[in-house]
């Protein structure tokens, strides 16, 4: 009795340990692309949002560094993917024309960019953090960036990724409507010193 049990507990931690670490990944979950889509891009599109090109201010805000990498949900990395990224500026206003808001536009601040992965799936970008903004009816979207992928068929995602141990992600709306703590986590980055962020992203 007691050898068979622990034969099981053997074989139970070896079908563990034999599987592939990407396995249990969860797929990243769609969010909506949300109303703030650049109708017009900027002529600067690259992955530097803190500094347009030709303008010497710099973005408002603190600066940030994102990064991460895309995986299919059979851990093999996207390669030469597309990465877009667009947000609130430091003031949570968007560069578009449909932001009514109260809060402060910056013209230092790109508000877009976009990247193509590398062989091993990595993407990097430096901006600001967003604020939050208020939404009509008086709620608050937590602070987050919109990011959008496709593979090189063209295939894509689109989702919204939020700052770890933001006190507003448990008030925001969309935040708390992802299904699980699972999902919330996928759809969450992770910190790692100083103003430097990392957000892997799982593809179908
Ligand atoms: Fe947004």
């Amino acid at each position: 009795m007691p050898s068979n049990r622990r034969a099981f507990v053997i074989g139970a931690a070896g079908l563990v340990f034999a599987r592939p670490a990407v396995a249990a990944a969860i797929l990243t979950p769609r969010q909506t692309e949300g109303p703030f889509y650049p109708m017009t891009k900027p002529a600067d599109q690259d992955a530097d949002l803190t500094q347009i090109a030709g303008r010497p201010g710099r973005a408002q805000g603190e600066a940030i560094e994102l990064t991460g990498r895309v995986f299919k949900a059979s851990g093999a990395p996207v390669a030469d993917g597309l990465v877009e990224i667009w947000q609130a500026n430091a003031f949570g206003r968007y560069a578009h024309p449909g932001d009514k808001g109260g809060t402060e536009s910056d013209p230092d601040f790109q508000g877009f960019g976009k990247v193509r992965t590398g062989a091993d799936g990595a993407y990097r970008f430096r901006t600001v953090k967003p604020a939050d903004y208020l939404l009509g009816g008086g709620s608050r979207r937590a602070p987050h960036i919109h990011l959008l992928v496709a593979d090189a068929t063209g295939r894509e995602l689109t989702t919204q990724m939020y700052f770890p141990g933001e006190p507003l992600n448990a008030h925001d709306w969309l935040y708390s409507r992802l299904g699980s703590d699972a999902l919330r986590q996928a759809a969450t980055a992770k910190a790692f010193g100083g103003a430097r962020y990392t957000f892997d992203i799982v593809v179908a």
